[in-house]
């Protein structure tokens, strides 16, 4: 039986894929594979694995003429056309878990990077305009006592929410349902998304992009949140109004923001990079050797079981 994976993946899962009898073929490149070679390389092929780089909609499903699973090597499926795949019989898989801890930690350090200018304190060093320190250069905002709103409290949520109450944070969050690890560990309480963006003097976004999700921090819900407050953004871009969030930071409406996902990712709002009041990263929310490798091991270890007719470990539906 044969697997396409379509990028040069760390980890090698071609390796455990063949030690398991499989065929592969690897798309050996860091670049995303061009879209008319990715749907001619997987037309005949029993299983895939892919990236987020690579619409699985209904052309792609389609143009499959015998693929079982596609074994998506992210934690998040926006590029998947779930329903349709369902209504096909085509098993998706995505990796969460094994890239928890990785992205919280780049959730907290983002919001320690903008309460405590990081980026301005960065570049003044590298434009040689530090002369000492000073009392009153780049204050930035203690954690301490502040509240921190999670939107979104699934495995990210509660890790972050974890990482930043050992900060003396307090945790507020917002979720469809009441998290029993966040009101008995972190003796969090769940609140509405107006109460959120009112109360939070930090906000950390942990939800999926669905079609629920898209925009859900609009306009209206942006202009909730104090002037003095923090937003960081590892989910994913469209789930904020991008535009009203950059007028926001021009205009000093709130205190600074965090991103390592955007809108039209990979394309960046040129207004984000004049801004002094932000810090960007380029969605390494997972980036970690050990982390990356595990992700594509736990994905070809979903594409192993399926082929061998059992249960995928972490099907998304
Ligand atoms: C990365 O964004 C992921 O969904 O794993």
């Amino acid at each position: 039986m044969k697997v396409f994976i379509t990028r040069k993946l760390p980890g090698e899962p071609e390796k455990l894929l063949k030690s398991n009898g499989l065929q592969v073929e690897v798309y050996n490149s860091d670049e995303p594979i061009p879209r008319e070679l990715f749907l001619k390389k997987t037309k005949n092929v029993d299983a895939v694995l892919a990236l987020l780089s690579e619409k699985i909609d209904r052309e792609a499903i389609d143009n499959f003429s015998k693929c079982k699973i596609v074994a998506n090597c992210a934690v998040g499926y926006n590029n998947v056309d779930v329903n349709y795949a369902k209504e096909k019989d085509l098993i998706i898989t995505n990796t969460p878990n094994v890239l928890t801890d990785a992205t919280a930690d780049i959730a907290a350090g983002l919001i320690i990077a903008c309460a405590r200018r990081f980026h301005e304190g960065e570049k003044l060093i590298r434009d040689k305009k530090f002369f000492g320190w000073k009392p009153n250069m780049l204050l930035g905002l203690d954690l301490k006592n502040k509240t921190l709103g999670i939107i979104g409290a699934g495995r990210i949520g509660f890790a972050t929410a974890k990482r930043l109450k050992a900060f003396g944070m307090k945790i507020i969050y917002y979720d469809r349902n009441k998290r029993m690890n966040f009101e008995v560990e972190l003796a969090a309480k769940k609140v509405s998304l107006e109460k959120l963006m009112k109360r939070s003097d930090v906000i950390s976004i942990h939800l999926p992009l669905t079609e629920q999700t898209f925009h859900l921090l609009d306009k209206e819900k942006l202009k909730l949140m104090k002037s003095t407050a923090v937003l960081v953004n590892t989910a994913r871009g469209e789930i904020v109004e991008e535009e009203y969030l950059i007028h926001q930071l021009q205009r000093k409406k709130i205190f600074a923001a965090g991103f390592d996902v955007y809108e039209n990712e990979p394309n960046i709002n040129p207004k984000l990079l004049g801004l002094e009041n932000v810090f960007l990263l380029p969605h390494i929310g997972s980036a970690t050797k050990e982390t990356r490798a595990a992700m594509s091991i736990l994905a070809a270890n979903n594409i192993i079981n399926v082929l061998k007719g059992k249960k995928p470990l972490t099907p998304v539906f």
